[in-house]
């Protein structure tokens, strides 16, 4: 049997590498679409491509999202079987000093993926949102299935637009369509704007390390292996349109109008900021210089995952415990960065 084919956008970026890996490893294909931004280092972007270029069942397009042209040509040439669509502009807080950026590439770059999902008819078309959308919402831990009206940053609120437009053309054109919202995901390669590897070079480096709201702050954190399982498994949960409402399991963000979902990717686990922090300084053996700080602007205190929706869907459920995915980091960081 030929094998199966992902067109993955966003695969030089840190889950986009991870998942493309995966796929690889378990027999897909991978046409790769990433327009190596410099939101952070490109290096690191291209030493993720050229590790994931050693496979054969690997290839790549470098080209902006917004690029239309160029994006449906890609689909042409390939044409995919199924769609995960994870480029985009990501960060909180940049989304503070150049929201813009947010609506180039999650809105228009988001449309333009799902024109070629539709043009192309593919199995499955699978586009990441993120627990950002749960907003202000207190209640915890977050389930699908609440509203999530909220949004505290553009950041957010382009990916709660993505999540509607995706609804919408998954009624219209009947394109199977998963949203996957993720809970803050580290582990090696990781990406440098965010706390674990800011921590890490802090710590190492012997430069003080900007700990929010005081260090009363709870994550979710997510090991990025277990995440790519849930979204390689999620790939074989097409959602079908139900016949009627009633027909909706209890729990399920199923649409009643289209075939549709959001599942929560996220270990289920709310960690103290500073249980990680200090998971970080054991790892490295050595002591952080803690410059605490005011909550920042958009902030949330806390994410916390329900993730029974992906377990019934997958039957997995991410479980690395966040002082052994932290030692990976670690050790990758060290080895990488040969400090
Ligand atoms: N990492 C997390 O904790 C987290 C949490 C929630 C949601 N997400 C979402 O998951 C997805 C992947 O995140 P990541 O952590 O791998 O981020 P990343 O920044 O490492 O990867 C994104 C990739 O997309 C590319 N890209 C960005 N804008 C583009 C554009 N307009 N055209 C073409 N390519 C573009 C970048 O070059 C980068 O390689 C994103 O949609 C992000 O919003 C991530």
């Amino acid at each position: 049997m030929a094998s199966r084919k992902v067109l993955v956008t966003g695969s030089a970026g840190f889950i986009g590498y991870h998942l493309s890996k995966l796929l690889l490893a378990e027999g897909f294909r991978v046409h790769g679409y990433d327009g190596m931004t410099d939101y952070y280092d490109v290096t690191l972007k291209q030493r993720r491509h050229q590790m994931l270029l050693q496979d054969p069942g690997f290839s790549t397009t470098e080209g902006m999202l917004e690029d239309q042209a160029l994006f449906d040509q890609v689909a042409d040439d390939f044409a995919p079987d199924v769609i995960v669509h994870l480029a985009a502009q990501a960060g909180v807080r940049y989304s503070l000093e150049n929201p813009r950026a947010y609506l180039d590439s999650n809105i228009i770059g988001t449309f333009n993926v799902m024109e070629a999902a539709r043009r192309h008819k593919v199995d499955h078309l699978l586009m990441a949102s993120t627990s950002s959308v749960y907003g202000a919402n207190t209640d915890m831990p977050f389930t699908e299935t609440e509203k999530a009206d909220t949004q505290l940053t553009i950041y957010a609120a382009t990916k709660k637009a993505n999540e509607s437009m995706a609804h919408s053309y998954a009624h219209l054109w009947d394109l199977p369509t998963t949203m996957f919202r993720f809970f803050t995901v580290y582990g090696p390669w990781g990406r440098p704007d965010m706390a674990l590897f800011k921590f890490t070079k802090g710590i190492i480096d012997g430069t003080p390390i900007d700990i929010y709201n005081n260090g009363d702050m709870f994550r979710d954190f997510t090991y990025v292996e277990d995440l790519v399982r849930g979204i390689r498994l999620l790939i074989e949960a097409v959602p079908v349109r139900p016949d009627s409402p009633d027909d909706i399991e209890e729990g399920d963000s199923l649409s009643p109008a289209a075939p549709y979902r959001v599942v929560n990717v996220g270990n289920s686990d709310k960690v103290r900021l500073l249980d990680f922090v200090d998971a970080i300084e054991d790892a490295i053996g050595n002591k952080a210089q803690r410059n605490y700080m005011e909550m920042q602007m958009g902030d949330v205190p806390a994410t916390w995952a329900d993730a029974t929706l992906l377990q019934r869907l997958t039957g997995y459920r991410p479980a690395t415990d966040f002082r052994d995915g932290v030692n990976s980091f670690v050790a990758w960081y060290l080895d990488y960065y040969k400090a």
